[in-house]
């Protein structure tokens, strides 16, 4: 191969790798959240996906840890009644920041077991 030939390898590396991971990368650092299991099958909602990278690429670390939330999975105590009242994920989702908490399948979606 040529300077160009290698040159137009390297770009279609580069694109493949760009087109091909992406989807991944919006999944990474996803956390399902599934403590409160029993109260939220009696509830007929779903267990909890936090899109950590959604948020990480929003927010400094320093607005949710440690102030809102323990940095480690399952850390912290959430309850329903907090999020209605403004805390944890209801500091932003109170429909000033973000979207109120009333649409509970855009939080309770896991789709696993
Ligand atoms: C919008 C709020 C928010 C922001 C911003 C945020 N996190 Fe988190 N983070 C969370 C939540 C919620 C959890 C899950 C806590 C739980 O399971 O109780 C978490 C969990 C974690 C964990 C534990 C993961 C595990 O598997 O144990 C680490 C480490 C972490 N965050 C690091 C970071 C870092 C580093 C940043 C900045 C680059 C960041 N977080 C930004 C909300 C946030
Ligand atoms: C620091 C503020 C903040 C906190 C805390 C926070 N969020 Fe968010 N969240 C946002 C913002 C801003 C958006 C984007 C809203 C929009 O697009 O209108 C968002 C969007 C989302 C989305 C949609 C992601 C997508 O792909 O569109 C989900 C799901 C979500 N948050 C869940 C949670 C959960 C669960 C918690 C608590 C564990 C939480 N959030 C805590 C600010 C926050
Ligand atoms: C912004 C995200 C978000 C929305 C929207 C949301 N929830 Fe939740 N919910 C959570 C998180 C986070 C937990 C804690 C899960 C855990 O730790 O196991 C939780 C926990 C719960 C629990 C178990 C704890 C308890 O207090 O009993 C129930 C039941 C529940 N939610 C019902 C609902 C219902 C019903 C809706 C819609 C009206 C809803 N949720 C909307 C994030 C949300």
């Amino acid at each position: 191969m040529g300077k160009i030939g290698i040159t137009i390898f390297l770009l279609a590396c580069f694109v493949w790798s760009v087109v091909f991971t992406a989807p991944s990368m919006a999944e990474y650092g996803d956390i399902v959240l599934n403590s409160k299991s029993k109260s939220m099958q009696s509830a007929d909602v779903k267990p909890v996906v936090f899109p950590h990278w959604f948020h990480r690429i929003r927010f400094k670390c320093k607005v949710c840890h440690e102030g809102i939330f323990a940095m480690k999975k399952g850390a912290n105590d959430i309850q329903m009644g907090a999020i209605m009242d403004g805390e944890f994920c209801g500091k932003c989702h109170n429909g000033l920041i973000a979207w109120e908490p009333l649409y509970c399948d855009k939080c309770h979606n896991y789709e696993g077991q």
